[in-house]
């Protein structure tokens, strides 16, 4: 299957579970599990949430789908995850080995793509997408995680 068609489905797929899921949580579980199953260049899936009231703020690893990663908290000064939190955009790294920001979960990734999630306006957390492909995340996928962020950010609207 082409990966526009399997991308396309996906959306479906993810946009019907949002709406049967009971929480937020339980939709992030769903989104790391189907994206890693599904999408074959996702390799490392998972969100990191801010603290909630932590001084200074740090981003801490929730829910998530790949090898075990050392970084478990994150300030905001630190790594692809902390730029992306802190400026409130995605940002994409086709090739991490040339990214002095990067911090290494894996030695097998090559790039990474990272989304903040927000709620009311506010960044509350992001999706963190790793790739054992160089160069893995395209317009298609940017838009697609993009997309994947933004239920996850309504969802926990709905719960606040
Ligand atoms: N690479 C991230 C750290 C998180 S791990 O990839 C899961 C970063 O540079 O912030």
């Amino acid at each position: 299957m082409p990966t526009a068609t399997r991308m396309e489905e996906l959306r479906h797929e993810i946009a019907a579970v949002a709406d049967a899921v009971p929480s937020a949580k339980v939709l992030m579980q769903a989104v790391c599990r189907l994206l890693h199953e599904r999408m074959l260049k996702y390799n490392w899936v998972g969100f990191y949430m801010l603290e909630p009231g932590a001084h200074p703020p740090v981003l801490v690893l929730d829910t998530f789908v790949g090898a075990m990663t050392p970084h478990t908290r994150i300030p905001l000064h630190q790594g692809i995850c902390g730029a992306a939190a802190s400026s409130g955009k995605m940002i994409v790294v086709d090739d991490v080995s040339k990214d002095p920001r990067y911090l290494a979960c894996s030695l097998e990734t090559k790039s990474e793509i990272v989304v903040p999630v927000f709620a009311n306006n506010q960044v509350v957390g992001e999706l963190d997408i790793d790739s054992h492909f160089p160069a893995a995340f395209g317009a298609d996928d940017q838009v697609f995680v993009q997309y994947c962020a933004e239920l996850v950010g309504k969802k926990l609207e709905k719960s606040r």
